[in-house]
């Protein structure tokens, strides 16, 4: 059968916009380079994957300036903001010499750092890299976690939101 060409009305712009629709939570994915350099990346392209094995992925830029040391880390985590953290995230976003400036963290396993008073730290292997357009798909296996108590930072139409509980449910 013969595919229709497919005629797009829309451009990156309006897709992104369309996509900030769908809420997401916050994280910061931290990894520690061979050379023992500490990356830290926001990222809401986090998503739980498969629980048995366990596995999460999350979607780093082909142009993000981390990228060669996140794909030389044996592992990485996932940091899964408080709603207090939300100038974690624009600090993360934000290239600078010492992203880490300020922030408290402990060491996981292969060296990561852990951001301390996060809501959820996954401690991933990582797996697998996909290619998926202009974004690398990277799939990790959870191998520990610990939570903590707070409310979650929420991501929505660009800006930073706090969870309220519905009225009705
Ligand atoms: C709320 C938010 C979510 C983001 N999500 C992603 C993401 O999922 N993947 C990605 O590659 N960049 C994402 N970014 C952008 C990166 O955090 C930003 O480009 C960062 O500078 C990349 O780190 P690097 O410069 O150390 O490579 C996000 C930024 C914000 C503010």
């Amino acid at each position: 059968m013969t595919e229709l060409p497919v005629t797009r009305e829309f451009g990156p712009r309006e897709l992104r916009s369309a996509l900030g629709r769908y809420a997401t939570g916050v994280t910061v994915i931290t990894a520690c380079a061979p050379g023992g350099r500490r990356i830290g990346v926001t990222a809401n392209s986090f998503t739980s994957v498969s629980l048995e094995p366990p596995l999460v992925s999350w979607c780093p830029a082909k142009r993000a300036p981390s990228l060669p040391d996140l794909q030389r880390a044996t592992h990485f985590a996932v940091n899964v903001l408080a709603a207090d953290q939300h100038h974690l995230s624009g600090q993360f976003a934000t290239a600078a010499p010492d992203k880490f400036a300020g922030v408290a963290v402990q060491e996981g396993l292969g060296g990561v750092p852990l951001i301390e008073g996060a809501l959820v730290r996954f401690e991933c292997r990582t797996v697998r890299w996909v290619d998926a357009g202009d974004h690398l798909i990277c799939l990790g296996e959870v191998e520990r976690f610990d939570t903590g108590d707070g409310e979650p930072l929420v991501f929505h139409a660009g800006a930073y939101h706090v969870a309220a509980r519905h009225p009705e449910f």
